[in-house]
């Protein structure tokens, strides 16, 4: 069983707004092979304020009162106009419970310098809280168990002018930059894999349709975003009838990692241009002259069988 601090800019509940992130708690969450300890929030997806209250209403749902929520960084390292174009704030959302005390880089910091070598750090939104985690503790790099990160992007582009990085990576560059620089065992997953998994129109039925207290929720709100999704990005036949389940792919990578192909890189995060800024490179150490690695990156996935390893591990919570 792997101890682990996800950390998250979950916005479902949030009509208009990305829903993967709450996929990913719930796969943590049902998944017995995880042992989820502590969820830290942070902006990207959504304001930070926002992603915590959203974030302690599902665990809620979820029956896991018990795991506390930490609120993290409100905005990038540099640049906070970065972010601008995330969904709006959820003006009246109730906080389901107020925060734990503290703030996220603190708490990560402090929980896995707790228990050096054993805990797993699951990072799905922006970095920041990760980099300002590794920079209060210098030792940190050395204890963590590992960083499993969805972010950037290696064996394509986004093909989006405006957003030529992945998000994750684009809305915080630095901190990137940073969390590569570390030291630390790093497993990336990058959205040219994640793109791969996706969850459809039926599935969302049967999920509304299912048991538990999660899959009739989560499918409502599938089935708006996919209709979002389908508005926004009219030239994508993909985004007419699915929706990629980025987050929950790098949830697998913690505790199933053989369902995807891995292999070491030298990642670098372009952070001095400002056409490419946010854009990732990676070396895939194929020259004579290969620098050292400084992560292991996804280059594929069993999708049939992450697809089946979701949606059974969703239908029990
Ligand atoms: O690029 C995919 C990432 O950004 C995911 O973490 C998802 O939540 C999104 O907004
Ligand atoms: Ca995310």
């Amino acid at each position: 069983v792997s101890r682990l601090v996800l950390d998250t800019d979950l916005a479902l509940g949030s009509p208009g707004s990305e829903i993967d992130d709450g996929f990913a708690l719930a796969l943590a969450v049902a998944d017995r092979d995880l042992d989820l300890e502590l969820v830290t929030t942070v902006h990207g997806n959504i304001d930070v304020a926002s992603a915590t209250a959203l974030t302690g209403e599902l665990l809620d749902r979820l029956g896991r009162t018990d795991i506390p929520v930490v609120r993290g960084a409100a905005a990038p390292l540099l640049r906070p106009g970065a972010a601008d174009g995330v969904p709006p704030r959820v003006a009246d959302l109730v906080a389901a419970r107020p925060p734990a005390p503290g703030y996220a880089a603190v708490e990560i910091a402090r929980h896995v310098m707790s228990a050096p070598g054993e805990v797993t750090l699951l990072a799905v939104g922006p970095l920041t809280n990760v980099a300002v985690a590794l920079a209060l503790e210098p030792d940190l790099a050395h204890a963590v168990r590992q960083i499993v990160l969805m972010g950037g992007v290696y064996t394509r582009g986004t093909n989006q002018h405006g957003m030529p990085g992945e998000f994750n990576v684009w809305v915080d560059p630095e901190a990137a930059a940073a969390v590569f620089a570390s030291g630390a065992p790093v497993r990336a997953v990058g959205l040219d894999v994640t793109l791969q998994v996706r969850l459809t129109r039926q599935h969302a039925e049967a999920m509304r349709s299912g048991p538990g207290r999660f899959g009739p929720y989560a499918g409502d709100c599938t089935l708006a975003w996919i209709d979002h999704m389908r508005e926004r990005h009219p030239g994508d036949p993909d985004a007419a009838d699915s929706c990629a389940m980025h987050d929950p792919l790098a949830v697998a990578a913690v505790s199933h990692p053989e369902l995807l192909t891995w292999r070491p890189a030298r990642v670098h995060v372009v952070t001095d241009s400002q056409a490419a800024r946010g854009m990732t490179v990676a070396d895939l150490l194929t020259t004579a002259d290969a620098p050292e690695a400084n992560c292991q990156i996804a280059v594929g996935v069993d999708v049939p069988r992450f697809m089946s390893y979701l949606t059974d591990h969703l239908s029990r919570v």
